[in-house]
């Protein structure tokens, strides 16, 4: 059968041991010999133990667990072809010319490179005697599919990616905890939610909890914000409300790109309003716990999909990244979907949010 293997690489996210699982049981299905690649591309570049052949059972009882079993890592030495050379050399002789990442953009963008140069890291192994002519040119071609792993939901090209909506589930568990605690003292909570530069998890946090107020990166409010913030907290408490919720998403900005933290928005409630103020950060607990049945079966469609996409691969089938779009598992053109993405954080950086807003967008 075809040599397959899958690794996760960068952050983890809850979801990716159901798409391993996924993977796994996919390639097992259609006759490959599919192996496990621990530690992301690190485990890759290694070799040894940390490339070990996947069997049915391997990936029992993993569906329900967070984070991924395999391990994940952000490696230099990939970014080096020294790197890639020893990945190359690991991976042929095995006979695994299929490779499946999940991971976030950067991920992505690197096994394409891997692809674009696998003809020349090849010749380089053959000119070093390193693997043999027969090797050289039964595994000339590597194919490679992806999928986006992120709580962030920061990828153009997918409507969801695997963990956003399991942080989701973790985040309004949280706030729900606070609002009582809240309105036992009328505090006003101030709540910073990751998401890096991207403001889906905030946004849709405050949506959900019925948030007073929410600053997210892609909509810097203008520099009046201190004085619209408060007059909106202090119309709130006087219709009867007992507590303020704020939600500040930790890419968070203002017109002139300076950070809108916290802190910042703690010190202008306690000054102008002198309510009772407090900072929750809840951090690395939203990427934590069991994945939410979406993101469980979100990860078991897209490995499937990823695994369907390899074995119908021809030699000029480009990567391809394993995306939702409404209810459908499909694959789009991975290089365009990460171009995309870099355009947003470009757009981003020149502060042309509505550009920024406009590519996140369906295309
Ligand atoms: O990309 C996922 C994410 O959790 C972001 O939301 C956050 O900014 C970042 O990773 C945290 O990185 P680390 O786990 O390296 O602290």
């Amino acid at each position: 059968g075809k040599g397959l293997a899958v690794f996760t690489s960068g952050g983890d996210s809850q979801g990716m041991n159901a798409a391993v699982r996924s993977v796994v049981r996919m390639g097992i299905y259609l006759g490959c010999k599919v192996y496990f690649i621990r530690e992301g591309y690190q485990g890759m570049v290694d070799g040894g133990d940390n490339i070990e052949e996947a069997n049915w059972s391997s990936v029992s009882s993993i569906i329900h667990k967070g984070g991924t079993i395999i391990g994940s890592a952000r490696c230099m030495d990939f970014i080096k072809r020294e790197g890639r050379l020893k990945a190359a050399y690991n991976l042929v002789t095995r006979g695994i010319t299929n490779l499946v990442v999940i991971g976030g953009d950067g991920s992505l963008t690197g096994a394409n490179l891997f692809r674009q140069e696998w003809s020349s890291l090849l010749d380089e192994l053959l000119a070093n005697n390193k693997i043999t002519k027969d090797q050289r040119e039964k595994y000339k071609f590597l194919h490679i599919a992806g999928m986006v792993g992120s709580i962030d939901n920061d990828f153009c090209g997918t409507d969801m990616t695997i963990g956003t909506d399991s942080a989701l589930h973790r985040i309004i568990e949280a706030i729900d905890a606070i609002v009582s605690t809240a309105y036992s003292h009328q505090r006003t909570f101030i709540m910073e939610v990751m998401g890096r530069h991207c403001g889906y998890l905030a946004l849709v946090t405050a949506l959900a909890s019925e948030a007073d107020f929410v600053f997210i990166p892609e909509s810097p409010p203008n520099l009046d914000w201190r004085e619209k913030l408060c007059s909106k907290l202090e119309q709130e408490r006087k219709s009867g409300q007992r507590l303020n919720i704020i939600i500040v998403a930790e890419g968070a900005i203002d017109r002139e790109g300076k950070p809108i933290t916290a802190e910042l928005v703690k010190n202008v409630v306690v000054e102008n309003l002198q309510q009772d103020t407090r900072i929750t950060v809840l951090g690395h607990v939203q990427r934590g716990g069991s994945p939410s049945a979406f993101d469980r079966i979100l990860g078991c469609r897209m490995g499937a999909e990823a695994v369907m996409a390899l074995m119908e691969a021809t030699p000029d089938t480009e990567p391809c990244v394993v995306s939702l779009d409404g209810n459908q598992a499909v694959r789009l053109p991975l290089m365009e979907c990460v171009r995309r993405t870099k355009a947003v954080a470009q757009a981003m950086a020149d502060k042309n949010w509505d550009l920024a807003v406009q590519l996140r967008g369906r295309s």
